[in-house]
């Protein structure tokens, strides 16, 4: 089965709030060949800067229901319901051990339970290729928890595609720069530590550091080029027959250009 996305694609977005997420939104939203951006949220919300016209929003209030029902989307009471004919998708959710209470049982019931419940969800919507961010240093055999969650997700994630002859993308990136924040208590010192780090990155290649606009633009092209091609022209990884990870530095080399 072909894994090439159709010339006009539909596209399901999970963390579509997230500051990749937004940005993803964003991207898809205004690229020509992108016909509709479904983006999968826990609350109502809007997308000014992109062009709406094409984003259509889903509101599922408990992502643990695409956990302890997959098929859920069968039910008609379900935000998924009849969803099918996406072409493509991605995946920007995540959690911090903050945002978790401290716990890691709740870090990892968002980075690694919710990512692979989207994947399954997305796959049984017919979702052809998938882009998973995920970060740098991801590996299930670190030391760090943070990071062993990130490549668990990692592994399982592919091992569903590859199931069912889905390609897989997963963006590696290192710390993600933001757009300026205009309000809140912490702006000063966050822009000021981010104009820093946005210096630094230009000596360092992306390995410091990306923008958020660096991986959605990076997200667009794995969705709609050629990932061979791709891999050789900017040194994208295939990891395995259908994978292929992009690096911090590769994602930077593939949004030059971009803010
Ligand atoms: N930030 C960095 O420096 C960095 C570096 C490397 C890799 N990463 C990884 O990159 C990915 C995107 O990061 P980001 O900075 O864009 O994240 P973010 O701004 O914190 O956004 C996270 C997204 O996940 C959603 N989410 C979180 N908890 C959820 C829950 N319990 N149920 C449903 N949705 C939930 C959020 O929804 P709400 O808006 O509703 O909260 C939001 O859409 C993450 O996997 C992160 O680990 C981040």
């Amino acid at each position: 089965m072909s894994t090439a996305v159709s010339a006009s694609y539909r596209v399901l977005v999970a963390g579509s709030t997230g500051a990749c997420g937004q940005a993803i939104v964003q991207e898809l939203a205004t690229a020509p060949k992108c016909r509709e951006v479904l983006a999968l949220c826990r609350r109502n919300v809007s997308f000014p800067r992109s062009d709406s016209s094409k984003v259509r929003l889903i509101v599922l209030e408990d992502f643990n229901d695409l956990v302890v029902e997959p098929e859920r989307r069968r039910n008609k009471e379900c935000p998924l319901w009849g969803l099918t004919e996406v072409d493509a998708a991605v995946c920007a959710l995540g959690t911090t051990m903050k945002d978790a209470g401290g716990s890691q049982e709740a870090f990892r019931r968002v980075d690694h339970d919710y990512v692979c419940g989207f994947v399954k969800t997305a796959i049984g919507c017919g979702a052809r290729r998938i882009a998973l961010v995920s970060s740098s240093g991801a590996s299930a055999r670190s030391a760090f928890f943070y990071m062993r969650v990130k490549g668990e997700t990692e592994d399982e994630v592919q091992r569903l595609c590859n199931e069912h002859g889905v390609a897989l993308h997963v963006l590696r990136p290192a710390m993600l720069l933001t757009p300026p924040r205009t309000s809140g208590s912490r702006r000063l010192a966050e822009n000021l530590a981010q104009r820093i780090v946005k210096t630094l990155r230009l000596s360092m290649g992306g390995s410091l550091a990306v923008s958020v606009a660096q991986v959605a633009r990076t997200v667009r092209v794995a969705l709609e080029e050629d990932p061979t091609t791709m891999a050789q022209a900017y040194g994208a990884q295939e990891r395995a027959s259908q994978t292929w990870v992009y690096p911090s530095r590769t994602i930077y080399r593939l949004g030059l250009g971009t803010a």
